[in-house]
């Protein structure tokens, strides 16, 4: 990728970076010039991402503070500032009607999903972006903006990320610009259990005909970071191929990822209710 928009030699901390649109983000970042530092929890994906992408990395769990602590200052010590951060580590669970949900699994998804990502900027704050400014794109989904069968933690949870970027971004203006993309269905591992089996049927629901790829997230936070979009804050960008406006096809089937939330759980033991 030819580095473009001025993102040459900036610092990035990307967490969930071991694979899917966290790993795509940190190597189109890298492409862009960008000195990236991967986290996840598993050490050797770690290694491996943070090889991939020609950048440092450190395994933990975005829930403990101390790693996000540890990942800001290595990112310090290692590239000398922090102008970009990206909140893309996520969960799913607890999956299921929300009268079922285990209070411990539902403060793990908020944990996760919303008090992280405001920890992380916080740590970004104080020791770098407060004083020279910077970018944060947090990971959100299509699906926050609307309800969907089994998935109330997930989506109350998004729903609250998102809140928290229109939040943070009114907070931290002007110098830092606070965003969100908001992918549809997209090719990973945490969306295995909804695509795998299904995935043309489910790309031919789509108006533009095909289920997302981690570049798709990626191309559009590489945009939103960089200066290109230094008047754009407190929004959140649809990366979804056309899944909110789908109704006004005259063809336009019911939502078929519904449908497959339905029918599926992300452990593969498929729908009870
Ligand atoms: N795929 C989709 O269809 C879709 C749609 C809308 C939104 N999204 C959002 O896109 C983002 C990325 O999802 P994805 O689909 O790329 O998922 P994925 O392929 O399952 O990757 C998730 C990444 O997050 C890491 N991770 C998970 N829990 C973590 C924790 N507690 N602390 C640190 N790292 C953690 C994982 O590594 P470890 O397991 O080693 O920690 C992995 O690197 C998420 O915010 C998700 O909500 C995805």
């Amino acid at each position: 990728m030819t580095p473009p928009y001025g993102l040459q030699g900036r610092a990035a901390v990307v967490t969930g970076a071991s694979r899917g649109i966290g790993l795509a983000v940190a190597e189109a970042l890298a492409g862009a010039g960008v000195r990236v530092c991967v986290s996840a929890r598993d050490p050797d994906a770690v290694r491996r991402a943070a090889e991939r992408v020609g950048g440092i990395g450190l395994a933990g769990s975005v829930t403990d503070a101390a790693h996000l602590d540890e990942l800001t200052g290595l990112t310090l010590r290692t590239f000398g500032r922090l102008d970009i951060v990206v909140n893309n580590a996520a969960t799913n669970q607890p999956y299921g009607p929300l009268m079922d949900a285990d209070p411990e699994h539902w403060r793990e998804a908020f944990a996760v999903n919303v008090e992280a990502p405001l920890r992380l900027v916080q740590c970004a704050w104080r020791a770098w972006m407060g004083e020279h400014g910077g970018a944060v794109v947090n990971v959100c989904t299509e699906g926050a903006e609307h309800v969907g069968p089994r998935v109330g933690a997930y989506g109350t949870s998004k729903a609250a990320l998102l809140h928290l970027t229109r939040q943070l971004a009114g907070e931290l203006a002007p110098g830092v610009r606070v965003n969100s993309v908001s992918p549809g269905l997209v090719r990973t591992e945490m969306a295995r259990f909804v695509w795998e089996g299904s995935e043309d049927e489910l790309g031919a629901s789509l108006p533009l005909g095909r289920i997302g790829r981690p570049e798709d997230v990626a191309a559009a936070v590489t945009w939103l970071v960089s200066d290109a979009a230094g008047w754009i804050t407190g929004a959140d960008l649809l990366v979804d191929g056309g899944t909110r406006v789908r109704a006004a096809r005259p063809d336009s089937p019911a939502h078929a990822v519904h449908e497959r939330l339905r029918r599926r759980t992300p452990d593969g033991r498929g729908s009870a209710r």
